[in-house]
């Protein structure tokens, strides 16, 4: 049992040649959305041109859609890179994420109603008050942005299917709700999570350099990095009268939507697991990249492993292991990932935790120790897979770019001036990262980190890359994100 639960492990091996593979065709593909429309990769201009420095401050508030929980929340920007935030959480319910659009934003319309009421009832209650309180609207899904506060809706990622939302502008569709409840509030900015978490982080850490990337890697994967506008070539092929940005930071920060890198599918590494997975999603051949990476799917493709591995004895061990045969294990989608984190980061000589994980949220009682340790060699697999294919955005970034050829020089301007004596540190490339994969998978910057290392000597010009790197988190960053980008609107 053990040597084909390793043997279904080793499918998920991804060698260094393929992830050099994988940074090469990323950086095509980068270009060709930079300057193409209607790419999987879209390469999004967001119409953000500056980002911010640490002393912005005011009061906003934030609502967030699109990762684990909704949120609403205030924020005190104080201007010292510090801030202060008040939030409330809830699940999204299940039946919103597939039903209309209408449904959907009134939800959302009467989470802020509530927040407001409890939060900011001087506000609220304030006779004839007609100062709006601004709102920045994070909603993490691809969105062909207009404006800072208006983006028409591309299409669904993570499991959400509403059909007709797509093509509408969904700060209009928050707005006409927020005002239906007579709020005092204006929705002023579009910010995607990504977008969000690199604005949060460079507000909390400004280096000189400022912050390259924002990353997520939570229920869905994707990156906002700041690009050269003269290599944005679709943006001077825009509809007139939309589109209207100040151009004089001579940067635009782009939404790559990465969740789609190669949905053709020409150097992701691709398993029987990974395929059941696609065809029984709601958007099949769309987010491959995502489909191998994120939180949302990790649990499913454990879940086809596990069941592949039980044709070859798994729970046949010992008499009595009991399977409760309509429970999670053959009910898709019905594995959270954080069940891989629970086993990954089992080292309990029994593997007491596999097996009272498998009790409580698999439906299989008196698993052995054989089982859970079968178990655990293929969830190392998927795993490391993931975070080793996180590598690839974040190494072609930091090339692409030119940061990290920025990096070398700086390195050795500093390395001239010492001459010979130690040189003055060298600020590494900024990368803010945020998502419940990257934060709370054991070892996902280790394995990520032993990627970038990995194609050093295979792709030009990345020799040293790893260290030059420097990955912080930015917890709960795109709330923060989204005030500083209402207070730039
Ligand atoms: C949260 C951000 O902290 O992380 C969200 O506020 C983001 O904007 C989310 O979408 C991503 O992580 P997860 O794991 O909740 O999908
Ligand atoms: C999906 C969305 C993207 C978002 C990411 C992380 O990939 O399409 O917009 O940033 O998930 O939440």
């Amino acid at each position: 049992l053990l040597a084909k639960a390793r043997a279904i492990g080793a499918e998920f091996v991804y060698e260094p040649e393929d992830v050099a593979k994988g940074v090469q065709e990323y950086l095509r593909l980068m270009d060709e959305g930079l300057t193409k429309h209607g790419r999987a990769m879209t390469m999004i201009p967001t119409y953000v041109t500056a980002v911010p420095n640490g002393t912005e401050k005011g009061v906003y508030l934030a609502v967030d859609l699109g990762g684990t929980n909704f949120r609403v929340c205030s924020i005190q920007l104080h201007g010292d890179s510090k801030f202060t935030l008040t939030q409330a959480k809830t699940p999204i319910p299940k039946s919103l994420m597939t039903g209309t659009s209408k449904e959907l934003f009134s939800f959302l319309a009467k989470q802020i109603e509530n927040f407001v009421k409890n939060h900011h009832a001087d506000h609220f209650t304030a006779q004839g008050s007609t100062e709006h309180l601004k709102l920045g609207f994070t909603f993490s899904f691809p969105v062909e942005q207009v404006a800072l506060n208006k983006g028409y809706l591309i299409r669904w990622t993570k499991g959400f299917d509403i059909q007709d939302a797509i093509g509408k502008d969904v700060c209009g569709l928050l707005q006409a709700e927020i005002d239906s409840l007579g709020l005092p509030v204006r929705v002023v900015a579009l910010v995607n999570d990504t977008v969000g978490t690199l604005m949060a982080r460079s507000y909390a850490s400004p280096g000189k350099a400022g912050t390259l990337l924002g990353a997520i890697f939570g229920t869905g994967t994707n990156g906002a990095y700041v690009e050269k506008l003269s290599r944005i070539g679709k943006l001077h092929n825009k509809t007139e009268g939309e589109g209207e940005y100040d151009s004089s930071s001579g940067v635009m920060v782009i939404n790559t939507e990465w969740g789609a890198f190669d949905n053709a599918m020409k150097v992701l590494p691709d398993t029987p697991y990974d395929r059941s997975l696609d065809k029984n999603s709601v958007n099949p051949g769309m987010q491959m990249f995502e489909k191998r990476v994120s939180g949302m799917f990790l649990g499913e493709i454990l879940r086809n492993a596990i069941v592949a591995l039980m044709k070859h004895g798994l729970f046949k061990m010992a008499h009595g292991t009991n399977i409760d045969e309509n429970g999670p294990l053959f009910t898709p989608w019905s594995i959270d990932t954080s069940a891989l984190s629970t086993i990954q980061a089992d080292y309990t000589s029994e593997y007491t935790l596999t097996k009272q994980l498998l009790e409580r949220e698999m439906g299989v009682s008196a698993a052995t120790t054989g089982d859970a340790m079968a178990i655990k060699a293929l969830v190392y697999g998927i795993g490391k897979r993931s975070a080793r294919l996180a590598a690839v955005p974040i190494a072609a970034t930091a090339l692409a770019t030119k940061a990290y050829d920025k990096y070398k020089e700086a390195k050795a301007e500093a390395e001239a001036k010492a001459k010979g004596g130690t040189p003055e540190e060298v600020e590494k490339i900024d990368i803010g990262v945020d998502g419940s994969v990257v934060e709370y998978y054991p070892g996902f910057e280790r394995y990520l980190r032993e990627a970038l290392r990995d194609i050093q000597p295979l792709v030009e010009g990345a020799a040293g890359l790893e260290d030059a790197i420097r990955i912080g988190i930015a917890k709960d960053g795109s709330g923060v994100g989204a005030a500083l980008i209402a207070l730039v609107a």
